[in-house]
């Protein structure tokens, strides 16, 4: 846009601007962001996300508008009005649907590029806690989204998660009616769902995406070096590390979405159940309230958290458990308090933990993957332990720890875990033989980092940061 010497922009943009200031937020905020030089390819996916929002929402209003939530017509609104009678209703549902599932890899992505990178950290604490707050409400509107085809997983998968909602003392019991504005999910239930997931949810999530990105301007971007980029200006206050976001980052996003894309239409053109993980084949058979599956389970994305419900033997410590992940996954910045930020920089020890994390994450998806049976919840049960000591531990690496120091971690937690182990146990008595075959695993693994940290010190020392980003030589 044209400007005259004393700055003020000419023509249409101009006109606008000076009444609604568009062009200023985009060359400030936007065009003129001053991103690191450094990204790589982990930060693709927040830019990926946004893309993916704006696709649910325009998928979902012309679902919406052939969508009847009735239990008499749901199931047969979405399978035959939507799939087959309207004209590219099959494409629309197929998108919303695979948009739904990607959208959970980009989010766990995203969370873990954020972990690796430290970008939980003073000041980004509350960006990461609008985050967090994000996953909550996205996890809210799949389940949501989930009951509306009517079909068997989606009702019994349903029925099975408020159930768990009773087990909350004192209120648990009036939440769960209310949920599903009856004692059985049923036509008030449905009703209900679709309301909040056409509305109230998603508008919120939008509204909660505002927050994260207004935040995200505010302390500027990490990078994969964990190096504050804003400390170091030149004598026009533009980061010396930093490039503008247009054209540098808006030509590498859209890089990134063209690979995004032959993806996403790879799934919704020519596998859109995603062998079964974008779409259970019993949801494919009406909801019948007398007729209970023999395994019901949720979608993939939240298989871990079910492993957990399913693993600890109390329905209201299950229920913690599952909350407690979300808690510590927010407690991040307390946790780590480390001032080293990035992986790249931290110990050996501490890498191979940050491996461990999402690899027992992983592990609770398979094992709730598999059957009901009381050795699969067992093993749900030591992981969940094991997923937790990967964030428990986080602490002990905060600063390098004398040997006394690492001996007295080493007790406390092998004394925290043999004891939960037991209180398990006493709780719901498993067989102890079954018990034992893993029960070893948390105590083993925290066993193994600690005795390496003792034994070999060097394991547990950071390396040093360097003061610029290392670019292959770009720095200048
Ligand atoms: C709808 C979901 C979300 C959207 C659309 C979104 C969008 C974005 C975008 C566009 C960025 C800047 C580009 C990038 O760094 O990739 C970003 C950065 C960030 N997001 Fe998100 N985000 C979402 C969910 C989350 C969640 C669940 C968390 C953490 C629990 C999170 C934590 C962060 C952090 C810490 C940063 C700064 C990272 C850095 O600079 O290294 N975001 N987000």
């Amino acid at each position: 846009m044209k400007t005259d010497p004393a700055g003020k922009e000419h023509g249409v943009m101009g006109w606008i601007n000076r009444r609604l200031p568009v062009v200023d937020i985009w060359r400030d905020q936007l065009a003129g962001y001053a991103a690191p030089k450094n990204f790589n390819i982990w930060y693709f996916f927040g830019s990926l996300m946004l893309l993916v929002l704006v696709l649910q929402f325009a998928t979902g209003l012309f679902l919406a508008i052939h969508y009847q939530p009735n239990p008499n017509l749901a199931f047969w609104s979405v399978l035959r009005s939507i799939g087959r009678d309207s004209r590219w209703g099959w494409l629309i549902r197929d998108m919303h649907v695979t948009g739904a599932s990607l959208f959970f890899v980009l989010i766990y992505l995203h969370i873990y590029r954020g972990i690796m990178y430290g970008s939980y950290k003073k000041p980004r604490e509350l960006l990461w806690l609008v985050g967090v707050a994000i996953y909550l409400i996205l996890a809210a509107e799949a389940f949501l989204g989930y009951l509306l085809p009517w079909g068997q997983m989606s009702y019994w998968g349903s029925t099975v998660v408020v159930n768990f909602v009773t087990a909350i003392p004192v209120v648990g019991k009036a939440i769960a009616e209310w949920m599903r504005g009856s004692f059985v999910v049923g036509a008030p239930t449905l009703n209900r769902f679709f309301i909040f997931h056409v509305f109230l949810v998603p508008f919120s999530l939008l509204a909660l995406v505002l927050v994260h990105m207004i935040a995200l301007h505010q302390v500027g971007s990490n990078n994969p070096d964990g190096i504050e980029v804003r400390d170091d200006c030149n004598e026009d206050g533009w980061p010396r590390e930093a490039v503008p976001f247009h054209p540098y980052y808006t030509v590498k996003d859209v890089f990134g979405v063209s690979i995004f894309m032959v993806i996403f239409f790879w799934f919704v053109l020519y596998n859109p159940s995603g062998w079964g993980f974008l779409l259970d084949k019993l949801n494919y058979v009406p909801a019948n309230a007398i007729k209970t599956p023999s395994d019901i389970h949720p979608l993939w994305f939240f298989l871990p958290f079910y492993a957990m419900l399913r693993g600890v033997p109390d329905k209201l410590y299950g229920v913690i458990a599952f909350a407690g992940a979300f808690l510590v996954l927010a407690g991040l910045p307390l946790l780590d308090r480390n001032p080293v930020r990035s992986i790249r920089y931290r110990s050996t020890l501490y890498k191979i933990n940050l491996l461990v994390m999402p690899a027992t994450f992983l592990a609770l998806g398979y094992i709730a993957g598999g059957s009901a049976s009381e050795s699969n919840m067992v093993v749900g049960l030591h992981v969940t332990e094991m997923f937790y000591a990967t964030f428990f531990l986080l602490p002990y690496f905060n600063r390098q720890r004398s040997r006394a120091a690492t001996l007295v971690w080493l007790v406390v937690l092998e004394a925290v875990v043999w004891m939960v182990d037991y209180w398990m146990y006493a709780i719901h008595a498993h067989s102890w033989s079954l018990m034992l075959q893993t029960d070893w695993l948390p105590a083993l693994y925290i066993a193994v980092v600690l005795l390496l940290a003792l034994v070999v010190p060097r394991l547990s020392a950071d390396a040093r940061v360097p003061e610029q980003l290392t670019m292959g030589g770009l720095t200048h």
